[in-house]
């Protein structure tokens, strides 16, 4: 199998230098409103671990990336933080958790892996678990050197979700534009 886009280490380095700005408030801001504290959380695709960074100060948090380039890289600077190698489709891991949630990570997965990593988050959600997870808004797919962007409008989030969860929030937010992003959060039924 090929290399996926942060498999390598010049795109790593360089999506480091990209997002040196961001400083995740407004997630941060959102988890707290919609996650109890202190609940057992997974985060899937830490990329450089700002989102990580933050809601572990109130939250027992496990986090994962496909790419061990940041998972490594995190590891190495936070040695005290459960760090996994892990793909969002299939997640191989046997903790159970309160609350899975993605910043920015599922739109790089084509639907039907998509649908496949939802079910499975149902599978190591514990009872009236939760899920929170952001999508770019829009529609159709634009692949960036083999990375996949799928745009989601607001009723095929909900629809993506509304068969095992019951949808709890869901609304369009401003990342860079106004609208272009969308914020689930979702129960398990
Ligand atoms: C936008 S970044 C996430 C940024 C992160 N929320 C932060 O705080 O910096 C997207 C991440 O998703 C990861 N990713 C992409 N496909 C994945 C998959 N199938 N499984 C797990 N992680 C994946 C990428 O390696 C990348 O780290």
């Amino acid at each position: 199998m090929s290399e996926s886009f942060f498999e390598k280490e010049d795109n790593v380095k360089q999506y480091f230098e990209m997002t040196a700005d961001y400083d995740g408030r407004w997630f941060l801001e959102q988890f707290k409103r919609f996650i109890p504290a202190g609940s057992q959380c997974l985060e899937l695709g830490i990329g450089p671990g700002k989102d990580l960074d933050n809601i572990r100060q109130t939250y027992e948090v496990t986090g994962s990336d496909y790419s061990f380039i940041f998972a490594e890289l995190y590891k190495r600077s936070h040695p005290e933080v459960k760090i996994k190698v892990l793909d969002a489709v299939t997640i191989k891991i046997k903790t159970t958790f309160d609350c899975i949630y993605t910043n920015k990570v599922l739109h790089h997965l084509p639907v039907a892996e998509l649908e496949q990593s939802i079910k499975r988050q149902t599978e190591i959600l514990n009872e009236n678990g939760l899920v929170l997870h952001t999508f770019w808004k829009g529609t159709g797919q634009e692949n960036y050197e083999g990375m996949l962007f799928h745009y989601y409008e607001t009723d095929e989030v909900k629809a993506l979700f509304e068969k095992q969860f019951n949808i709890v929030h869901i609304s369009t937010y401003k990342e860079f534009k106004e609208d272009d992003s969308i914020l689930v959060v979702a129960q398990k039924k």
